[in-house]
């Protein structure tokens, strides 16, 4: 599969490494220019590109946005309507200002995103591990219920299946919590399930049914 990846920090390196581990050709993007991810495809070899933002959302059957949740009003919708995007992103006030509508619990982060970029097929996933766990813990010898979770939401059915292969391919339980709003809210920083390391059936038991 081709998978576009903007943002080349900690979340978006990892799930760099992990894609291209398993197969997958991976474009990645960052606010600088391409050779700044040279060391990145020195270390993954030609399955990674070095790209622009544009170009990774071009690139990508599933495009992952792992930025701070204040720039996303930069990324070009025209190169992701249509591609299912993955939004690891969390709102952190003390790093992204206040945002009243999400103080207020009105709305959440990812469907601020997808009211940014129409068209495209929004999962909420990748937001609630610590990147190191994420780096280190998939399991793909593990049985499913025994691997870490991680959790997606969003209200494409077909879109949110095409993310969970892919959690499932770099060895961590697909746990599925519901629609983009509902969902969505159940993954965000506070939640009982944000940032502690749950087994599949862990996670699935605190969710119910
Ligand atoms: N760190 C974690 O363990 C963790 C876990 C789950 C979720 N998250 C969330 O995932 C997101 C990314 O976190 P992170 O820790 O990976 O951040 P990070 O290490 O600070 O990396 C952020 C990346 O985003 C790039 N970037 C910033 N603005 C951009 C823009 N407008 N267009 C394209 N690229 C842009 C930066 O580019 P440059 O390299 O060119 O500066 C950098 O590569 C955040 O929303 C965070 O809350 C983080």
């Amino acid at each position: 599969m081709k998978i576009g990846i903007i943002g080349s920090g900690r979340i978006g390196a990892t799930l760099a490494r992990l894609f291209v581990g398993v197969g997958h050709e991976v474009a990645v993007a960052n606010r600088h220019t391409p050779e700044t991810l040279r060391a990145l495809q020195d270390e993954l070899g030609s399955a990674l590109h070095p790209a622009s933002v544009e170009d990774a959302g071009h690139f990508g059957d599933i495009v992952v946005v792992s930025i701070p949740f204040h720039t996303i009003d930069q990324l070009p919708a025209p190169a992701l309507a249509g591609k299912i995007v993955v939004d690891s992103n969390n709102y952190y006030p003390g790093r992204d200002g206040n945002v009243s509508a999400l103080d207020r619990d009105e709305t959440t982060s990812t469907e601020l995103l997808a009211q940014h970029l129409p068209g495209a097929r929004i999962v909420k996933a990748f937001n609630t591990m610590y990147f190191v766990t994420l780096a280190q813990s998939g399991d793909r010898a593990q049985d499913e219920g025994e691997r870490l979770a991680l959790f997606l939401a969003g209200d494409d059915a077909e879109a949110k299946q095409a993310v969970a292969g892919l959690i499932d391919e770099i060895g961590f339980a697909p746990v599925d919590t519901g629609s983009l709003a509902g969902g969505g809210r159940r993954q965000q920083p506070g939640s009982d399930i944000y940032n502690r390391e749950l087994t599949g059936a862990e996670a699935r038991q605190i969710l119910g049914p």
